[in-house]
């Protein structure tokens, strides 16, 4: 049986003391006094570093005095009640191994960097406090998603990653090929995708949308959660070319029940965050964002707004804050219309559904109004769209009506539209960016931030 490693985490929890226990870490700092030495350990297991005191009994004492900041360590000895008052526990060092030495270029000497700095070196940013938490966090709240959906009894679908369809329809795709680019095959002055790995052109996923639908009318209420690309060149803080996103489909449901399928996700992530990853959380809450707690108190409790498209377009013609851009029905909301729409008119969470249909996929169900259609987007304070979602078109002729007008290749589509001529049903769904989420939670304004390894129009370092 795998032996469990005995974190920092558990022992900093201990209600007792405990005699020859082993600990592994990494130092993070170290202080010598004139008889005793004083290591600040972290395993990851917790943003809370053990402190370690060994004095000269200690076996090979001189190399422990001039351990490296960032040093793997192995340390058997006691825990026992600290006098400082800053923790209550500390180790006692009995012996110890250093497992993997680190010398002074190590980068990560000082207590804080920036985070720009720390995004140029994505390998080694987990080792900080932030970053640490950030991990965690994030880890957690992956589980949290599954137990919110299993718990609600949704099935986990895994949508696949290469496609042959363009979910979205912008053309953001990343191309999957096997081509030799030094000899491409040609018919007729294009290029012969037929001698192409698949066949056919294939894509990375813009999203599991269409490939989960089919499973939403085949066994209730689904989810896919994983990774979706887009090629997108937008260098802002809330775009990335690889991002995570969350999509439920629940089948005879419309577009009210998906509204409050989202609004109770989000209510319950937050909830969780803060109740489960309380000292992770206390470290963004803080050191990043002192208004943060405050925030997600009022979302996790407060009213999320519900106001159509049309409606909202009023209010931002009323109110011309000095919009760069204007309000125009027909037209995206830009960044400035959301924050103004979240951050002053409503001062929180806000739906805008019923969009016009011009400006959205093929796939979302037409309004009787001919020009809009059942649409929502949920636009956040600080974070702006944090879901997009809709009602799916489920009449058969309506939807083929629209793969047709919006020029896609209707062979491309023949099973999406084969589940509205077998046994068709109302369905809809959303998609929750994983990380505009986790900027949510924790504060940081840069979505660069809260992935392991961001990547960007023009930077795949790692
Ligand atoms: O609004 P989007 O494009 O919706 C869809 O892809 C639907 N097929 C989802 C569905 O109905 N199942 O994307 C959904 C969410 C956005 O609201 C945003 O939070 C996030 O995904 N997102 C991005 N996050 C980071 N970087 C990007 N480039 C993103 N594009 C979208
Ligand atoms: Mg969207």
């Amino acid at each position: 049986m795998y032996k469990r490693r005995l974190s920092i985490a558990r022992l900093l929890d201990s209600s007792s003391p405990q005699m020859g226990i082993n600990i592994n870490g990494w130092v993070r700092t170290r202080r010598n006094s004139k008889t005793f030495s004083f290591l600040e350990i972290n395993d990851g297991s917790c943003v809370k570093s053990i402190q370690a005191i060994a004095d000269e009994e200690v076996d090979n004492y001189s190399e422990l005095r001039s351990i490296g900041t960032g040093t793997a360590i192995s340390i058997a000895g006691d825990l026992i009640e600290s006098p400082g008052k800053n923790q209550r526990w500390e180790l006692r060092v009995l012996s110890f191994k250093i497992v993997g030495s680190c010398p002074g270029d190590y980068p990560l000497q000082k207590k804080r960097h920036s985070d720009e700095f720390l995004r140029t070196i994505a390998h080694l940013r987990g080792r900080t406090n932030k970053y640490g938490a950030m991990f965690r966090i994030r880890s957690r709240l992956s589980y949290a998603i599954h137990q919110f959906f299993q718990g609600h009894g949704f099935h986990y679908v895994h949508t696949p990653i290469i496609t042959g369809s363009d979910c979205e329809g912008a053309g953001e795709l990343f191309r999957v090929t096997t081509l030799d680019f030094q000899n491409i095959p040609t018919v007729g002055g294009k290029i012969d995708f037929s001698e192409d790995f698949f066949g056919r052109e294939a894509y990375l996923t813009v999203s599991g949308q269409l490939a989960v639908e089919p499973f939403c009318l085949a066994v209730g209420n689904v989810y896919t959660f994983g990774p979706t690309f887009r090629s997108e060149n937008s260098n802002t803080s809330r775009h990335m070319s690889e991002f995570w996103m969350v999509e439920p489909e629940i089948a005879f449901a419309d577009l009210n029940d998906d509204m409050d399928l989202a609004e109770e996700m989000v209510r319950y992530l937050i909830a969780f965050v803060r109740t489960d990853c309380s000292e992770d959380f206390k470290l963004f809450s803080d050191f990043v964002d002192k208004s943060l707690d405050a925030r997600l108190g009022l979302i996790e409790t407060g009213k999320f707004e519900r106001v159509s498209y049309t409606e909202a377009i009023k209010i931002l013609t009323k109110n011309n804050d000095g919009f760069e851009f204007q309000p125009i029905w027909g037209r995206d909301l830009q960044s400035e219309h959301e924050r103004y729409l979240t951050e002053k008119h409503f001062e929180g969470p806000v739906f805008v559904h019923d969009w016009p249909r011009e400006i959205k996929p093929f796939y979302m169900r037409e309004n009787n109004d001919g020009k809009t259609v059942a649409a929502m987007d949920l636009l956040i304070p600080n974070v702006g769209e944090l879901v997009g979602g809709s009602q799916r078109e489920e009449r058969f002729d309506r939807l083929q009506q629209r793969v047709r007008s919006d020029s896609l290749n209707e062979q491309d589509y023949w099973w999406y539209l084969e589940t509205r001529r077998f046994g068709s049903a109302p369905h809809a769904g959303f998609g929750l960016g994983f990380e505009r989420f986790l900027m949510l939670v924790t504060g940081v304004s840069n979505i660069r931030d809260v992935i392991p390894y961001p990547r960007t129009p023009k930077t795949l370092e790692f």
